[in-house]
């Protein structure tokens, strides 16, 4: 419990973390990166150069500010799953502290007054205890499943499927035959791929661990998980994506892969029984296609409305068992698929939304509909947008980013100059 002095002192300092915020969580990376090497196999680089984990690093700390003497209101469990799927552990919550405050005294210069440092300290072992204390039970729970497992455990490439020239679907077995633990619709795996220096960002005679994650793109089953893979092509100039490229272009059947326990709590409620939409663009469709599955299981009388945004049908996944599902589930009148081709109808708006999302719901039940979207950011802004406008409710909308979490959904909680960085 933080003091009422240091409190006021936290809350403060909001301005200052408005102002130099980003500034401080970049050099913070910078400090803590050259002192401990061995960190950057757990982080991803990628996140690092486009700003977007110092953003949503430095975005969370400026939540943590304002909203600190209710600590417990804020929503921790997104980092808290993706902490575990990366095996943080307690140990490295001191180093993490240690440069970051070092940062913040940097960067803030005088400002950074012994009173205003020693509030952060306090603040920081607050706020790096609530994360312990989740982190502890939800490394527990996964580990103590049937199936479960902590850290990383081996998986052999069973299957691979080429869905669009694009995407592929890698279908893992465990490679110790024995049971595999479930997961919720729209979680994730993460999986650890140790590659020889490319001679650029690590010198060849050096290896580095990349850690990525991936949509279970199946429905939970005992047999296997699936995820369908992106292949990431540099723009203008830029190095190609290193892991997709390497699962398109190097993975083969019968290669290992380590990957650690299904996280993540973008997830579908399948105890609500309100009509249900889901909406994604491009390889955003896996999540949401694991919740369509699995939702039609569990319960087929639910209303759902599927909305699926992509270039053409030459870009399209999973053709063939959207057209089974279609067929499957037709006599019952509550599923409604809908596919929208850019290249004949345009970018998605707030018209096609409402032509589609209302096909099998009555406008009374609008309010209540949950919302799932998952795609890229400008795409999901504008969908939140037309979706607020037609009387959808923002607490009924669930999102999934394929990168460091920031509130895409809320631009007037953005800090000041970021809203460029997480669109791009
Ligand atoms: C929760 C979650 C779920 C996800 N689910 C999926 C999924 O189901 N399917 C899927 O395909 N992806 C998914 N992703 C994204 C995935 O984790 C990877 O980020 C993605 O595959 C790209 O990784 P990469 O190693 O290929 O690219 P990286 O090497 O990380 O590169 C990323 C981008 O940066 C660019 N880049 C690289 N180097 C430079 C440079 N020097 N300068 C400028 N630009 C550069 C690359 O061209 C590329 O566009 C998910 C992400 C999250 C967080
Ligand atoms: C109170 C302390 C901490 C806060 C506020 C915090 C906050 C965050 C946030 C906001 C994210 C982005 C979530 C996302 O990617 O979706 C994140 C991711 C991450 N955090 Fe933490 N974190 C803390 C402690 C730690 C510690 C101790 C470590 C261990 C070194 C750590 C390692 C990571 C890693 C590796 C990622 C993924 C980043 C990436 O994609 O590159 N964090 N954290």
């Amino acid at each position: 419990m933080l003091s009422q002095k240091s409190i006021q002192i936290i809350k403060s300092t909001v301005p200052l973390l408005e102002k130099y915020g980003v500034e401080i969580t970049r050099l913070f990376y910078k400090n803590m990166f050259e002192a401990q090497p061995q960190l950057l196999n757990i982080f991803n680089h990628s996140n690092q150069r486009n700003q977007k984990q110092p953003v949503a690093l430095a975005n969370t700390i400026l939540q943590s500010a304002i909203h600190i003497e209710k600590l417990n209101e804020i929503n921790l469990m997104p980092i808290v799953h993706k902490h575990v799927a990366l095996g943080i552990t307690p140990e490295m919550y001191p180093i993490v502290g240690a440069h970051l405050l070092g940062a913040m005294k940097i960067v803030m210069q005088d400002e950074a007054t012994p009173e205003i440092m020693a509030a952060w300290t306090e603040a920081y072992r607050a706020v790096a205890q609530a994360f312990m204390d989740a982190e502890e039970d939800l490394y527990f729970e996964t580990e103590e499943q049937i199936g479960g497992w902590k850290d990383t455990r081996e998986f052999v490439v069973d299957r691979i499927e080429e869905e669009t020239p694009l995407i592929k679907s890698f279908y893992f077995k465990p490679l110790d035959c024995k049971e595999i633990a479930t997961y919720i619709p729209g979680q994730y795996i993460t999986v650890k791929i140790t590659l020889q220096g490319d001679g650029v960002d690590v010198p060849t005679d050096k290896m580095r661990t990349y850690v990525r994650h991936y949509s279970l793109s199946d429905k939970p089953n005992d047999e296997h998980y699936r995820i369908s893979v992106k292949k990431e092509l540099g723009k203008n100039n830029t190095p190609n994506g290193i892991v997709s490229n390497h699962f398109h272009n190097v993975i083969k059947v019968g290669d290992i892969v380590p990957m650690s326990v299904p996280a993540g709590d973008f997830v579908v409620d399948n105890d609500s029984e309100t009509p249900i939409l889901l909406i994604c663009g491009g390889v955003g469709i896996n999540p949401l296609f694991s919740m369509l599955k699995e939702t039609l299981v569990q319960q087929p009388d639910r209303k759902i409305n599927f909305i699926f945004c992509t270039h053409s049908e030459s870009t399209q996944p999973f053709k063939e068992e959207l057209k089974q599902l279609e067929d499957d589930y037709k006599e019952t009148g509550n599923l409604k698929i809908n596919l929208v081709y850019s290249e004949n109808q345009g970018h998605i708006n707030k018209e096609i939304i409402e032509k589609y999302s209302t096909i099998n719901v009555d406008e009374s039940e609008i309010a209540e509909t949950d919302v799932y979207i998952c795609g890229p950011v400008p795409f999901m802004m504008q969908v939140n947008k037309d979706l607020l406008k037609l009387g959808y409710h923002k607490e009924n909308v669930h999102y999934e980013l394929f990168g460091p979490l920031t509130p895409v959904l809320e631009e007037n909680q953005m800090l000041r100059g970021v809203k460029n960085i997480i669109e791009n």
